[in-house]
């Protein structure tokens, strides 16, 4: 049976970032599947989550909503031009989002990524490097933003002078994941400014890979064919400004967020800072305690039962990834932060077919930015007793995180 309260699902009361993970734990003890005041069905338990990201009825494309249905009954919005849009591929469901994602998958493997390693940590050595004669460094600003963006336009081939207004643009856009309604107007008209530019700015850049393909990723896209198909014009932007949207604030929070969680575990931080073999587990468990996308969404393209409940053809469901990783049903003392968790199955990245295709790069550079602080710099300490958060709703990380420290060892 679906319940209507007592407990609310409410991401903008502003007092929500501050402890999401206590109103997931009675959500996922009241109400696991919660009739939110939105509209949508919200489910908090790992089961049902990861049931309905692996069920085939489920759809990511908003145009199978009732509500798109609605605002196209009400003239709201036209038909035939919302069918002509064509959204990125995390949006889109097969067979158009295998053909996408298999093409950018062919441009964007594990092993591509795997070599990037020596880069990476030269750039957080750098980064550190930067600030060493300091007594303190601000993560977000310091590490966690100029990180990720810098790999990513390396990778696609974005000249390094045109980096520092990628970094702007990218935060301007990490707000898009957000539900359009929550947006203030001012934010809104941002967002599509800078999607306007990030057009515009692919456009060229497109044409002058054409006509001169070089070493990099969006020469691959270009290349990239699979049984004759290959990515229009609008779709090679698309996936372009894609890559550089869901990877950039994603990875600049998982690195805030590793670094938050280490600091406030000390014993953490000096088990990774004695065995920097414990990176990959480290990562893995500061995505299960504190992930940078809180939750996704899918619609039901048939009438479809999970968790005891019915789910309704075009009804929305919000699916809380942050609380399906704190499910006790799955993990042992889930509100433990274990550095060395094993068999740790989280769904910070997603499960199913639009699994986070940048997960094997988010990893490496959030393994070796924890892993290099940890054990370059010597006695951090937070500045800050209560952090304030990013106001974006999707993705949750810190504004700003300073931290004190006594002195940086080289490289
Ligand atoms: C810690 C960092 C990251 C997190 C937590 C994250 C999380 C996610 C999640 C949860 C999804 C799936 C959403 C859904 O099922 O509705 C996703 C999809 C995606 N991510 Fe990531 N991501 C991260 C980093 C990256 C990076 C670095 C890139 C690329 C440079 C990237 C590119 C993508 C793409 C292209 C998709 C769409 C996949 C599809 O629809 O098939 N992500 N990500």
């Amino acid at each position: 049976m679906v319940q209507t309260e007592p407990i609310a699902f409410n991401p903008l009361d502003p007092d929500f970032p501050k402890d999401p993970y206590s109103v997931y734990a009675r959500l996922r003890a009241e109400a696991p599947v919660l009739e939110s005041q939105f509209g949508a069905i919200v489910f908090s338990r790992y089961a049902d989550v990861v049931a309905i990201l692996r069920d085939p009825r489920s759809s990511s494309d908003g145009r199978n909503s009732n509500e798109f249905k609605e605002a196209i009954k009400q003239g709201l919005i036209n038909k035939e031009e919302a069918l002509l849009e064509e959204p990125s591929f995390l949006f889109r469901d097969p067979p158009d989002h295998t053909r996408l994602r298999g093409l950018v998958n062919k441009a964007f493997t594990p092993r591509v990524v795997e070599k990037l390693r020596p880069r990476v940590q030269t750039i957080v050595d750098e980064l550190i490097d930067d600030f060493a004669n300091k007594d303190a460094f601000e993560v977000i600003e310091d590490i966690a933003y100029p990180l990720p963006v810098t790999v990513i336009c390396e990778m696609l081939g974005v000249p390094v002078e045109d980096h520092v207004m990628f970094r702007e643009w990218s935060r301007n856009a990490a707000r898009s994941l957000d539900p359009v309604e929550a947006l203030p107007p001012d934010v809104q008209a941002q967002r599509e400014e800078t999607f306007g530019n990030f057009q515009a700015y692919f456009t060229k850049l497109v044409a002058e890979r054409r006509a001169d393909p070089r070493d990099d990723l969006i020469s691959a896209l270009i290349e990239a064919e699979d049984e004759g198909n290959k990515l229009t014009e609008s779709e090679l932007i698309g996936t372009c400004s894609l890559l550089l949207i869901a990877g950039h604030e994603t990875t600049v929070n998982l690195i805030g967020n590793g670094m938050l969680a280490l600091l406030r575990h000390p014993d953490q931080l000096a088990k990774l800072r004695d065995d920097p073999s414990l990176a990959q587990s480290a990562i893995e468990e500061v995505l299960r305690y504190d992930p940078p996308v809180q939750f996704t969404g899918r619609i039901a393209k048939e009438d479809m039962e999970v968790g005891g409940s019915l789910l309704k053809k075009g009804q929305q469901s919000v699916l809380l990834l942050g609380s399906a990783n704190r499910d006790e049903g799955q993990f042992p003392d889930p509100d433990t932060f274990d550095i060395t968790r094993e068999g740790n199955q989280h769904v910070a990245f997603s499960h199913g077919i639009h699994f986070c295709v940048g997960a094997p790069l988010a990893r490496v550079e959030g393994q070796i930015a924890l892993a290099t602080m940890a054990r370059r710099i010597q006695d951090m300490k937070l500045l800050v007793d209560e952090p304030e958060y990013k106001e974006n709703i999707v993705l949750r990380g810190v504004a700003s995180l300073p931290v004190g420290f006594t002195r940086v060892t080289s490289a």
